[in-house]
């Protein structure tokens, strides 16, 4: 037990403005609805259901599942029997019930300054509509695959609405991953069809999308999976002479050259300007998939993590609307990617379902300069931000005049997500992002928890910083010790959850028993986060990090054992090992030893080939910042290799611990002197 004498950490509190209208105005109201939330989940979510559209109801208990693989299959079913469609309820309840057509879904800010379009609620539904349509016309039936690799674009979020209006399932593969990843994904998924675009800038660097999307094509063909139908939107290039394939494009960019097969590729704007702006929406299961997101798997293969329609779209909206307290008049930012979780479930699903509007932003925060962000915050008049502690830090080292050029005092609440923020960071965003107003939300989930688990509420939770403080409404958390006991009081260990919530996943796409394997082996009955946690002496969380093989660099989810296939791949290459090691922006960064084939040497070039192999094989973002010629591994008897050793080695910290079940301990000797960096 931490001694009541034991200093208390700084805690900061929601301004009493914050808490007058705020949806849960205290911390005793938080806990009020928390127990109600346990104890009688049939009507507590049952209440927030009937803002929703239901086409039939659900008959039954709001929950039904087993946690426990002890005792046959896991699975968890939300409001069995109902049906409903979640594009309905983003869009037409919006449009036709709640009257918000002219509300303003999306400010789209694009890459270059001065590049914007407003959107409307109406307009959205009209979109959705017509490229609903146009799926249908290509054949894309309720419960086909569809591939997404698009740019922080609206069609993106029609693209992804136009499929669940249909019912058919998106996976979105993030526009930064290699043509490789796109084509396992697209495989996995067994897709019917590909959505892209051209290309985008990232800040000043053309990327030629549709070039990566062709060769992903050609690799799942060479694979013997021929997709054979791909729409482009042009979104940068400019007209080519044949227009009835291909016409004008929005934004001219005469160094685009856009390759054009059309055995297999469909205009974007072609289709849908003959498309009727009117389509009834298919009326799904509650327990219907919803999307596949694929997300790093400790043994190197992606996992599709597979989300159901009625549990996730009662999550999302609620976690929306209570963790960033949203009123009418917000203006709301989430500054992450739609590629991943973050930006579908809030920027996307959460924000559209309670009518808000956002800013939906195709840059970068360093472009053209870092005073980007509040720029944009100043522009629209954002009240609520959500990012990324990779972010803050990167704009914390250029200091705080860069934010304080652009006035914020629309800003009422800042978020985080994607890693535990550092105090020194939090501290930053708190006083000068936040001039000392605003509360910061620290929103611990995953991909696979489909929205927040355990994070403040603005104007209830006193925050810590660091702390993602309490769960959310229906979360029950526990910390476990190694032998699967549940800890009580202040205590550290694995963070696990033990019984589900509306959004959690609902399997691995084609593969429940891998499932089951990651999520509900290691302690039978729980859900397993993968994550360490601590909880201090208030009850207070603190995710400590992963505990499994996984990195997070940037606030995205690595996997040791997929960058070190890819290295392997390499000719020169017989083993690799990756660990991480502490990055000041990134959280971690990747720090790889490699042992070659007998007779070869280590060179510049070959650590170029093979940094650029990792970008070919997953994404720029997998990119290793160190490379280190290992001639042996530390390894135990039974050849398992001590990535204790090499996360030492990385850090040049001497203190090892017991090494004393190492075969060779002379390679660890060998391995500190050749480090990387030395002194770094
Ligand atoms: C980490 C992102 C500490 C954690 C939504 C988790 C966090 C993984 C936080 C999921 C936070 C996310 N504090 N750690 N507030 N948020 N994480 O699937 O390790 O991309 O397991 O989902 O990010 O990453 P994913």
């Amino acid at each position: 037990m931490i001694p009541d004498k034991a200093p208390r950490e700084d805690v900061f509190h929601g301004s009493e403005e914050l808490k007058r209208d705020a949806h849960v105005s205290s911390f005793e109201r938080y806990k009020e609805l928390y127990q109600s939330s346990i104890q009688r989940p049939d009507e507590f979510w049952g209440d927030i259901a009937k803002e929703f559209f239901w086409k039939t109801t659900h008959s039954g208990p709001f929950l039904e599942y087993n946690f426990d693989v002890t005792k046959g299959e896991v699975f968890v079913k939300c409001m069995g029997g109902a049906t409903t469609n979640i594009s309905y309820n983003l869009l037409d309840r919006n449009v036709h019930e709640r009257k918000l057509g002219e509300r303003v879904a999306f400010y789209w800010e694009g890459n270059e300054p001065g590049d914007e379009l407003t959107v409307t609620y109406r307009q959205l539904l009209q979109s959705v509509c017509r490229f609903a349509n146009v799926l249908k016309a290509q054949g894309v039936k309720k419960g086909d695959r569809v591939s997404i690799y698009m740019p922080m674009v609206v069609e993106l979020v029609v693209a992804m609405l136009a499929c669940a209006r249909i019912g058919a399932v998106h996976s979105i593969v993030f526009a930064g991953f290699s043509a490789e990843s796109l084509c396992e994904r697209i495989m996995d998924s067994q897709c019917s069809l590909l959505i892209t675009a051209d290309g985008f800038y990232r800040g000043d660097k053309l990327i030629n999308l549709k070039l990566l999307a062709d060769e992903a094509l050609q690799k799942c063909r060479d694979k013997g999976f021929p997709l054979d139908k791909c729409i482009v939107l042009r979104h940068l290039s400019k007209e080519t002479e044949d227009t009835s394939q291909s016409p004008p494009a929005k934004r001219a960019c005469p160094d685009l050259q856009v390759p054009w097969n059309p055995e297999v590729d469909l205009c974007w704007l072609s289709l849908t300007r003959a498309a009727s702006d009117e389509c009834e929406p298919e009326w799904v299961e509650s327990e219907d998939p919803l999307f596949i997101l694929y997300t790093s798997g400790s043994t190197g293969k992606p996992k599709g993590v597979l989300h159901t329609v009625a549990g996730y779209m009662l999550y999302t909206a609620t976690t929306f609307k209570l963790v960033f307290d949203h009123q009418p008049d917000d203006v709301y930012w989430c500054t992450a990617d739609i590629g991943w979780i973050t930006g579908h479930s809030y920027i996307t699903y959460g924000p559209l379902a309670n009518g808000a509007t956002s800013v939906l932003f195709e840059g970068l925060p360093t472009y053209p300069d870092v005073s980007r962000m509040w720029e944009i915050v100043d522009k629209y008049h954002v009240s609520k931000f959500y990012t990324a502690p990779t972010a803050i830090r990167l704009l914390m080292k250029y200091g705080s005049e860069p934010v304080k050029k652009f006035k914020r005092d629309s800003l009422k609440i800042l978020g985080t997500v994607g890693e535990p923020i550092n105090p020194e960071a939090w501290h930053w965003y708190y006083n000068v992002v936040g001039e000392k107003r605003c509360p910061i939300v620290d929103t611990f989930w995953q991909t696979e928890t489909g929205g927040h688990v355990l994070t403040p509420l603005p104007a209830a939770t006193p925050m810590k910083p660091g702390s993602a403080t309490f769960p959310f409404f229906g979360v029950v958390p526990a910390i476990l010790n190694e032998s699967g006991e549940e800890l009580e009081g202040p205590s550290e260990g694995y963070l696990v959850f033990k019984q589900p919530w509306p959004g959690v996943m609902r399997t691995v796409f084609g593969n429940h028993q891998r499932f089951e394997t990651i999520y509900f082996k290691k302690f039978p009955g729980y859900y397993v986060t993968g994550d360490g946690c601590r909880r201090d002496k208030d009850g207070y969380y603190w995710i400590t990090g992963r505990i499994d093989d996984m990195l997070n660099v940037s606030g995205h989810l690595l996997s040791t054992a997929e960058v070190e296939s890819a290295l392997v791949e390499h000719e020169a290459v017989a083993e690799a090992a990756v660990v991480g090691r502490p990055h000041p922006v990134k959280g971690e960064s990747l720090y790889c030893f490699v042992t070659l084939n007998d007779g070869l040497t280590f060179s510049r070039t070959l650590e170029a080939e093979l940094k650029q192999q990792v970008r070919e094989k997953i994404g720029a973002i997998a990119t290793p910042d160190f490379i280190q010629n290992a001639p042996g591994l530390p390894k135990t008897r039974s050849g398992k290799i001590m990535r204790r050793v090499l996360r030492k080695i990385a850090c040049d910290e001497r203190d090892l611990g017991d090494i004393s079940t190492l075969a060779d301990s002379s390679v660890v000797e060998q391995l500190f002197q050749n480090r990387c960096g030395a002194g770094v």
